[in-house]
């Protein structure tokens, strides 16, 4: 405990020297205690390091806010990120203001669309979740339903492992799908888990073990091809019937959602929502619906985000960081700030 605390404050000196060297006790930072710069980042050594040398090169930005995701998804990552903000905010001076991943999904389709109509029901597509939000005004969520399983995404990433492509696996199939085959038909039709099902939960672990199984029943089962040719056709097939299973789940029950809820906009957010076949088919389910429909759908509101904003992006959070400037947190209280694996959008 004592050589602990000598170690401790050995430290002090050496650090304060180091600043000094790399210029960060200039006279606008007199304020700044390096000791608890070093503490925000006792979590991560090597960042403290980087940072170091990132404020050296840097003036203080013209700045109001430092938005910064503090979940949810996986802990470790979110701490990196939470830590790097409050060194930032300790070090300039400018507040911070925590959002939620999932909400930055939704508000990112704000930008450009100030006239959004409620009730509104947000699909939630990415690597980690798959949620039906009711949105009756930002920061007014109700999750109507989640995977109980796998996420969307990560049905199309491991499906994609399984067919030997790389990750992420959703471009990589979507890319095979586009090809299209009449030369090879797959023996099996892959499931649709809980496409009837009268909740608006989803499940798509299931799905995955059907390729599995399907996948290695194709390549055994007899239809042996020398041509590498044909091992491809096989590979488009299944990209394709993947990619429609998917699409069809979501399809039906963000529609039935949508429906029930009477909604007047239909946000669809996170990285599958970059998928062009599931942007075309929700735009023609849309049309489908609000022509013949029993209950027309039009006027609904089909908002995606511009493709390269709808997988994780910097700006998702800023905006959703303006929208919950009032949140903000001072430099005083930055402790208060911690990371949540399980942050919920709503109760
Ligand atoms: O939202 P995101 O960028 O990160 C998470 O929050 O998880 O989503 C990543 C997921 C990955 O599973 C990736 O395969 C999928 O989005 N993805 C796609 C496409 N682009 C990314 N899935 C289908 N089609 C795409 N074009
Ligand atoms: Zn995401």
């Amino acid at each position: 405990m004592m050589a602990k605390r000598e170690h401790q404050k050995n430290l002090v000196p050496v650090l304060t020297k180091a600043l000094k060297e790399s210029n960060l006790l200039k006279a606008e930072n007199t304020k700044v205690k390096p000791q608890r710069l070093k503490i925000i980042l006792e979590r991560e050594p090597k960042l403290y390091k980087k940072i170091v040398a990132f404020l050296q090169k840097y003036k203080k930005p013209d700045l109001g806010l430092i938005a910064v995701t503090n979940g949810p998804g996986l802990e470790p990552c979110l701490w990196v990120g939470v830590n790097f903000a409050k060194a930032l905010s300790y070090y300039w001076d400018i507040p911070i203001v925590p959002v939620n991943h999932i909400e930055s999904h939704i508000l990112v389709n704000f930008l450009g669309n100030s006239e959004v109509k409620f009730p509104a029901i947000a699909l939630i597509v990415s690597g980690g979740h798959t949620e039906l939000i009711l949105m009756r005004g930002i920061g007014k969520y109700k999750i109507l339903g989640e995977t109980r399983d796998d996420a969307a995404g990560e049905c199309f990433d491991k499906c994609a492992k399984i067919l030997g492509l790389s990750y992420p696996g959703g471009p990589e199939i979507a890319r095979l799908a586009k090809l299209q085959t009449t030369r090879y038909k797959l023996q099996t039709k892959l499931p649709r888990p809980m496409i009837n099902t009268k909740d608006y939960d989803f499940s798509f672990s299931g799905l995955k073990t059907a390729v599995l199984y399907a996948w290695q029943k194709e390549e055994k089962g007899g239809r042996k091809f020398h041509c590498s040719e044909i091992s491809d056709q096989k590979k488009i097939a299944f990209a394709t019937e993947i990619q429609q299973a998917i699409i069809d789940v979501l399809l039906k029950k963000t529609f039935k959602a949508v429906k029930d809820y009477k909604a007047k906009t239909l946000f669809v957010g996170g990285g599958v929502s970059a998928n062009k076949e599931l942007r075309k088919q929700f735009q023609r389910a849309l049309t489908a619906n609000g022509s013949k429909g029993s209950t027309p759908l039009t006027p609904l509101d089909l908002l995606f985000p511009p493709v390269d904003l709808s997988t994780d992006n910097a700006l998702m959070a800023a905006v959703t960081g303006y929208f919950h400037r009032n949140k903000k947190i001072a430099r005083s209280d930055l402790a208060k700030l911690r990371a949540n694996a399980n942050l919920r959008i709503s109760k």
